[in-house]
């Protein structure tokens, strides 16, 4: 297929304001025209009708529906073995989540092959490609060893560019030995103490895995790292040609986000617990703040207040953050009706958070919009408009999908 002509639809959002109405460039009763998997033309049918003459291969008729741009997932740790849903039912039942749950991933992940690991991988990909899912980024952070982060940053990039190095997601237990007064009380199986453990991530694992990785991320959290260690290791990937994300503000207010903006960190995620000096930082800076309302589905904590953070400038992102401890959803809608539900989004700001945002927030100019030369990524809705993406949750409104042009379901 070269170039095919979308027909008919009924709404398409460019997220483009120059071409169409809003923060989304809506075009009604529009067309599209796609070349060699790019964008070449939008507008509505009328203009394309005058404009006649395209010289076409396919004419594509979308019956009225609503077509977007795919999904932008730019927060997942979509590699890993196990599952943890005992933890969840606990939780329903008032139990909290903690960072130590992350554990029992890590031994299950280090557990399985690397043939196991690309078959749940694959399995997952297929799940959030099904459900409008056509960019998404991919951390480790389950192997926690140099051998078995190598491993999953390398099964990722074969999956997605977007590949985040997470070394620095908790100190594992071999690394929990005491260090008080520069003794070491070393039990059995340990190798060292947490500030061994920081060594080895900026080390010896930074060079396995920065090879397979665009992205150095950090979990910057009491339970997890502090700001110090944190700073550090996001220092060490930079230096190493990694471009820093940081997950800050998820259990707790903290230094993180703070952090994020000074390391002009390409997006800070969870943003849970705000403070105005964490708002004002990040209204003054580049940096994008991903939110993720399936965590606070899934850990019953409270929703983080997106509308604080549009009203004062900040650029705002939705993600599943899927992984099988805080949030196991894959889909994007449902993160967009929990936006528009729980934290003060309107529908159009959170399909553009959903696309454009996460385009931002990986630093990604040719995916998350519909304008001439990006890449033609495409969702169509059953639905006339993407408001039913919020308006009718859980119904599985994503007919079918195109990557780079290419129809994928
Ligand atoms: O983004 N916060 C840190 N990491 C994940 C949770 C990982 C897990 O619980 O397995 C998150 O929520
Ligand atoms: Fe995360």
């Amino acid at each position: 297929m070269t170039r095919t002509l979308f027909t008919n639809i009924g709404l398409l959002v460019t997220n483009d304001p120059d071409v169409g109405a809003g923060i989304t460039g809506e075009i009604k009763d529009a067309a599209l025209l796609v070349d060699l998997g790019r964008i070449a033309w939008v507008g509505t049918s009328a203009a394309a009708e005058v404009a006649g003459g395209f010289d076409i291969d396919h004419v594509i008729d979308l019956g009225g529906r609503c077509l977007v741009p795919g999904f932008v997932d730019s927060h997942s740790h979509l590699i890993f073995a196990g599952e943890r849903s005992a933890d969840f039912e606990a939780r329903m039942s008032g139990r909290k989540y903690s960072a130590g749950g992350i554990l029992s991933t890590v031994a299950a992940t280090r557990a399985a092959s690397d043939d196991e690991l690309r078959k749940r991988l694959a399995a997952l990909i297929k799940e959030t490609q099904a459900q409008g899912t056509t960019t998404i980024e991919i951390k480790s952070g389950y192997g926690l060893t140099v051998h078995d982060e190598e491993r999953l940053v390398r099964l990722a990039s074969e999956v997605t560019d977007e590949v985040t190095f997470l070394g620095a997601h908790v100190v594992p237990r071999e690394y929990r030995g005491a260090a008080s007064a520069g003794v070491r009380l070393l039990r059995d199986g340990e190798l060292g103490t947490r500030e061994d453990y920081v060594d080895l991530v900026v080390g010896p694992m930074l060079d396995a895995c920065a090879p397979f990785a665009k992205w150095i991320d950090v979990f910057c959290e009491e339970g997890a790292f502090t700001i110090e260690e944190s700073r550090r290791i996001l220092e060490a990937g930079i230096h190493a040609g990694l471009m820093p994300r940081v997950h800050a503000s998820q259990l707790g207010e903290g230094e993180g986000i703070r952090l994020a903006v000074d390391l002009a960190a390409a997006s800070v995620d969870h943003c849970t617990y705000l403070t105005d000096l964490d708002v004002a930082a990040l209204a003054r800076s580049e940096t994008v703040a991903t939110l993720l309302p399936g965590v606070e589905f899934s850990t019953q904590q409270p929703y983080p207040n997106a509308r604080r953070l549009i009203d004062a400038g900040v650029s705002v992102a939705l993600s599943t953050d899927c992984n099988p401890g805080s949030s196991f959803t894959s889909s994007m809608s449902f993160c967009i009706a929990l936006a528009v539900r729980e934290m003060g989004m309107t529908p159009a700001e959170a399909l553009w958070a959903a696309t454009a945002g996460g385009a931002q927030a990986l630093r990604r100019e040719d995916v998350g919009r519909l304008t001439i030369g990006s890449r033609a990524d495409l969702v169509e809705l059953i639905a006339p408009s993407y408001v039913h993406l919020a308006y009718r949750p859980g119904v599985p409104l994503v007919r079918r999908v195109w990557k780079d042009g290419e129809l994928l379901t």
